[in-house]
């Protein structure tokens, strides 16, 4: 398995995540109130497995082993990624603070950062998965990509903590179960370096 084998399957799970908090942003938006405790686990999801634990494996180890192969640091894809990642992480804070209130006003606004975290997640996983992924299997050795994912696993673990990966893909599966919302599990995921057994 190569390393981008593991993070598109990653990319499959946040994508029906995405899912699941498009719908909950299009009823706060008609209920004028949040549901908070979908968008709870959503926020958990998106902040413990999309931001800290698949986020990180890019900008710990893939992004730096692109640069290392010659992708300039500054200006090139993995700049690019790196810099939505922020803004990301910013539309994150924005759900955060909205959920903490309970108005109208609350429930747009975070209606507004979901969107647009939706909007930015969906075409920041669309470039890694048809650009720059396929230039990470081409430009690193057999080598560095079987380092890379072992490497993974260091990531797991000492970010995430044992166990927390499957916690994930538990929550994710049962809000989505209680949204109505269609889930999947791919395979890559669930063989995944990470798993505790
Ligand atoms: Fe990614």
């Amino acid at each position: 398995m190569r390393p981008t084998d593991i993070l598109r399957a990653e990319h499959r799970v946040i994508e029906q995540v995405l899912d699941c908090l498009a719908v909950v942003s299009a009823r706060a938006r008609s209920a004028q109130t949040i549901d908070k405790e979908s968008g709870a686990a959503i926020l958990e999801v998106l902040t413990t497995f999309a931001d800290k634990c698949h986020h990180g494996k890019e900008e710990d180890l893939l992004f730096p082993a692109l640069e290392r192969a010659g992708m300039n640091p500054g200006q090139g894809p993995t700049a690019v990624m790196k810099m939505e990642h922020v803004q990301g992480r910013g539309h994150l804070a924005a759900m955060r603070e909205a959920m903490a209130d309970n108005s109208a006003s609350a429930a747009r606004a975070y209606a507004e950062a979901a969107d647009a975290y939706v909007a930015l997640l969906r075409q920041h996983i669309q470039k890694e998965d048809h650009c720059l992924f396929g230039m990470a299997d081409s430009l690193l050795s057999a080598e560095v990509q079987e380092n890379l994912v072992h490497q993974f696993e260091t990531v797991e673990v000492q970010k995430m903590g044992h166990g927390t990966h499957q916690r994930m893909l538990d929550l994710a599966t049962s809000t989505a179960a209680r949204l109505h919302v269609p889930f999947q599990i791919t395979e890559g995921v669930t063989t995944c370096c990470c798993r505790t057994n």
